[in-house]
């Protein structure tokens, strides 16, 4: 495998031009500058994209040169609506071009974004080594002022990092600072992304807000610049402020979700329908409705992570943030939850055969990163059960990680298939298509009615009517 052919043009403009402000920001307002968005996963490639769209030109690039030979040819590797369409139609117009070489896609932007992943340590604490990486790698490409943006979701103080790290590696690594006489001017700003899976394309057109983390102005007004005509609130603070901002946001989002969750065992112990208090509850504007859903919890590449980062960062502090270590221990306990209901309707669950719908970590995504069903599903296993799994889009992504194994595993071509001969149907992803199903061509096809819905898919009495044992969330 070689790397594609990769040839980007000079800077649109001479370096002394880069320096100064004015002509700087006349470029951006006329979009007359190169954006290198580096790291094009979920949040990378929709970014980069968005930009294309909004008459950018636009440098993706990836060290992974397999994900760069994907996406040239139009594939951008993971289902996520509208990114397939937006992606061969920049690759058309020319305006989004991915390459591997990230040295080369620096040295000609201006604005460089970036968007890398940050996993998490054992201890919670986030892994910030790919942001490392390309801050090391700007520093060795830094020929002219650039507004490097921090998009990644990173813990406080990391901005402030990129700033030493570009500064100590910028004189070509010798490890004299740059801020000599040849020091090249940068700014560094963050600017949290809050784009959720399964609607990134539409989020990233229309954000609920725009937050951009700045220390000073210029890099203010080219960001204010960037994203006006996006008609959305910005807000502006300090970089250590926007950084923030995006785990307290995504730790009160899953401070939701577990409290939920707890409100359904208490309306499962006395009677009551969790559904109807969320909406109780949610109609109050200063409560919300949003991620009020009880089911077997949160999961994916950000609550769960970037709560645990959270809690490091208090804990490195000296802070005692308790509240967020009792959301994580909640979480953690719904899939024992829903463990004990198969078991409540099946008793022993060796050598019984279960369906197992929906393993994406939530609708409208393959992605099964932390995905609840990938806990469920080896709990089960560890109890003897043999599992037929099915998922509109998520079945190869959990076949690489759980392949077929004859009388245990077996993926399904359908929702239908995998109830054939089930002892127990279980639901652990919300897609729609589950809500249209025909429940009495299932009820045939199951040698035992029993439907256990770990995200009240159904209506209680659409399932009864049906002739279902049916156990739900709180309800
Ligand atoms: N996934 C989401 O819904 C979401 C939402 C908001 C924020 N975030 C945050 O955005 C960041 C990226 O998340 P993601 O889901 O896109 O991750 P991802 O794993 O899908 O993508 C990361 C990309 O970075 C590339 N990469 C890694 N090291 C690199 C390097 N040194 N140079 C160039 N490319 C490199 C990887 O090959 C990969 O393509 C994370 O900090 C995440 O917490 C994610």
């Amino acid at each position: 495998m070689s790397a594609p052919e990769t040839t980007i043009s000079e800077m649109p403009f001479s370096l002394e031009d880069s320096n100064d402000e004015s002509v700087f920001l006349s470029k951006v307002a006329g979009r007359a500058l190169r954006i290198a968005v580096l790291g094009l996963g979920h949040v990378g490639l929709p970014t980069a994209l968005g930009f294309a769209e909004m008459g950018w030109e636009v440098l993706g690039a990836d060290n992974d040169l397999a994900k760069v030979l994907r996406l040239t040819s139009g594939d951008p590797g993971f289902y996520e609506a509208g990114v397939e369409e937006l992606l061969r139609k920049h690759l058309q117009t020319g305006l989004f071009k991915p390459v591997e070489d990230l040295g080369a896609a620096i040295r000609s932007a201006s604005i460089v974004f970036i968007c890398v992943g940050t996993p998490q340590h054992e201890n919670g604490e986030a892994d910030l080594s790919q942001v490392e990486s390309v801050a090391r790698t700007i520093a060795q490409n830094l020929n002219g002022y650039k507004l490097i943006v921090e998009k990644s979701t990173v813990p406080a103080v990391t901005a402030k990092w990129i700033q030493r790290t570009i500064h100590r590696y910028a004189s070509g690594g010798n490890g004299k600072s740059s801020s000599g006489s040849h020091a090249v001017a940068f700014d560094v700003a963050s600017n949290p992304e809050f784009l959720q899976e399964g609607s990134a394309v539409d989020n990233v057109f229309h954000p609920d807000r725009v937050v951009c983390g700045v220390e000073s102005e210029r890099a203010s007004r080219i960001l204010t610049a960037m994203y006006g005509p996006l008609q959305r609130p910005i807000i502006t603070t300090d970089l250590n402020t926007a950084e923030l901002t995006k785990h307290a946001s995504n730790s009160f989002l899953a401070m939701k979700i577990s409290f939920i969750n707890m409100v359904a065992d208490i309306c499962e112990a006395i009677g009551a329908d969790v559904t109807k208090v969320a909406q109780g509850i949610g109609m109050d504007p200063r409560i919300g409705s949003a991620f009020f859903q009880a089911g077997i919890g949160f999961g994916g590449y950000c609550l769960p992570k970037d709560l645990r980062a959270f809690i490091h960062l208090a804990d490195s502090y000296g802070v005692d943030f308790s509240l967020l270590k009792e959301i994580e221990a909640i979480n953690q306990r719904r899939v024992e939850v829903l463990i004990k209901k198969v078991r409540q309707a099946l008793w022993v669950l060796r050598d019984k055969v279960i369906g197992v719908l929906g393993l994406a970590f939530k609708p409208g995504t393959d992605d099964i990163r932390e995905a609840p069903s990938l806990r469920v599903i080896r709990a089960l296993l560890d109890e003897g059960a043999r599992l037929q799994l099915y998922d509109p889009k998520a079945m190869p992504n959990v076949q690489r990680i759980l392949p077929a194994e004859e009388g245990r595993i077996r993926y399904c071509q359908t929702p239908y298939e995998a109830a054939r001969a089930a002892q127990a149907l279980l639901v652990l992803t919300e897609w729609n298509e589950f809500r249209d199903l025909d429940l009495h061509r299932i009820r045939e096809l199951m040698e035992v009615p029993v439907i256990v819905d770990g995200r009240n898919v159904f209506a209680p009495e659409q399932v009864h009517r049906a002739g279902f044992e049916y156990l739900s969330v709180g309800r």
